[in-house]
């Protein structure tokens, strides 16, 4: 590792990186990832472990914290976030503003950013107390703006959070609960979206959460980062690509399925074609991403809970898996199935519309984008972020006069 900041002190040298390949923007004792061997460790504890014996808000608080919670601080910490689940009542009124067919990320850019002028009692970032609230309020509030996203979008009435559930359970009621049903979540289910909760919560220094942090370095308003964050998370080449890989997987169904799956790798492999085999690939990991293959286990119990073994949906992203592990293509560039491959499978099958994907992946990272602004704020070598470049335009010129241009 070479520290470049003080090398470009001494000798005025300073490297080109676009898309930050090989260079690390800050220091963090958060999250590792080893893209080679497919490990991914929350504060050293491995994703596997956490997700088989933890629940999401352990998971928060430990990523928060930097420890995981003893009992009595689990129950203060689920205390404090049932605390925060409700919205102040003016924010419901926002949502009247928008088009109902508006995309639910759109609506959530909006509402997130849109907390730093409800709750101005938080916004001083020199202030750890203001801080640990605004965190503390995002996390909890979370899904409720999301679930009433999906309400507004369909034309419900939105459901007030129920606090004698568990985090996941809640959102569940206040996604698919109505005033004249009565509707109690289904244990597996929650225990399902918990763990893609889980999975999600955090992954170093991805796009998103640079965003995050870029937002943050300058100083601005934890509510204006994360709205921020959400922005760079809609992209089909982050947190859009569940999205985008049930979309592609409804296409090569409607073409004929498991018998097309060649043809589709042939485009894939297409240098002139820009079909992409979309949740397939990562930045880092080189290996299968761990997250995936807790995902496609996942994916088994929501399926047999559901009575939907014979998916033909989740088929066809199995032989597609197979068939892509054994191309010569996909094997010489590293390429494995991440996160996304099977996340929007579960979620569909769970009945999550495809459009609210990014929004619970949005749901889930906001702990980590919270607990890495935090890290950053505390942080001594903290400087502004602002990127340099390497200037390709003209050359100092004149301006002429109109007539003569
Ligand atoms: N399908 C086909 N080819 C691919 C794919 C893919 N999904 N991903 C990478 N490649 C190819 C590239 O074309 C390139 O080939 P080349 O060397 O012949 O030019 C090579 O593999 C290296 O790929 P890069 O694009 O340079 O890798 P990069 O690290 O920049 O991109 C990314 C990573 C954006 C995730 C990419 O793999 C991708 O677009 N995947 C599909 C979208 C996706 O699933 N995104 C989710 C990421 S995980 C997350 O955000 C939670």
């Amino acid at each position: 590792v070479i520290d470049i900041r003080s090398l470009y002190a001494k000798t005025g040298a300073f490297t080109f990186d676009p898309g930050f390949m090989s260079t690390a923007a800050c220091k963090s004792a958060i999250t590792y990832i080893d893209g080679d061997k497919g490990e991914l460790l929350y504060r050293g504890y491995a994703i596997e472990q956490l997700a088989t014996n933890c629940d999401y808000l352990e998971t928060c608080y430990l990523l928060k914290n930097g420890e995981l919670p003893s009992k009595a601080q689990y129950d203060v910490f689920t205390k404090t976030v049932r605390e925060h689940t409700m919205v102040h009542e003016q924010l419901t009124r926002l949502y009247q503003g928008f088009r109902r067919d508006a995309h639910p990320m759109a609506i959530l850019v909006g509402m997130v950013g849109s907390l730093s002028a409800y709750y101005q009692d938080s916004l001083d970032i020199a202030n750890p107390e203001h801080r640990d609230v605004a965190a503390m309020r995002l996390i909890a509030k979370l899904p409720t703006i999301t679930a009433m996203a999906y309400k507004y979008t369909i034309g419900e009435p939105f459901m007030f959070p129920r606090n004698d559930l568990d985090y996941s359970s809640n959102f569940l009621h206040m996604m698919f609960a109505t005033p004249c049903e009565k509707y109690e979540p289904n244990p597996v289910l929650a225990r399902a979206l918990d763990r893609i909760l889980i999975l999600h919560a955090d992954h170093e220094q991805n796009a998103s959460t640079s965003t995050v942090r870029l937002a943050g370095s300058s100083g601005a308003n934890p509510f204006a980062c994360i709205a921020a964050g959400i922005a760079c998370l809609w992209g089909p080449a982050h947190g859009g690509a569940n999205e985008a890989c049930v979309a592609m997987l409804e296409d090569l169904m409607a073409q004929g399925g498991v018998e097309k799956i060649g043809e589709f790798i042939a485009k894939v492999k297409d240098k002139n074609s820009s079909v992409k085999l979309m949740g397939f690939g990562h930045r880092v990991y080189k290996n299968y991403d761990p997250r995936a293959k807790l995902m496609r286990e996942t994916c088994h119990e929501v399926l047999n809970e559901l009575g939907l073994q014979d998916d033909p949906m989740f088929k066809l992203a199995m032989a597609l898996e197979k068939i892509a592990l054994e191309d010569e293509y996909f094997v010489s560039r590293k390429l494995y199935p991440n996160v996304d491959f099977y996340s929007g499978i579960v979620q569909k099958a769970m009945g999550i519309p495809v459009s609210l994907f990014t929004g619970i992946f949005a749901m889930a990272r906001t702990i980590g984008w919270i607990a890495q602004w935090n890290e950053m704020i505390g942080d001594p070598e903290q400087k502004i972020g602002r990127p340099r470049q390497l200037y390709t335009g003209a050359p100092h010129r004149d301006v002429k006069p109109m007539a003569f241009r």
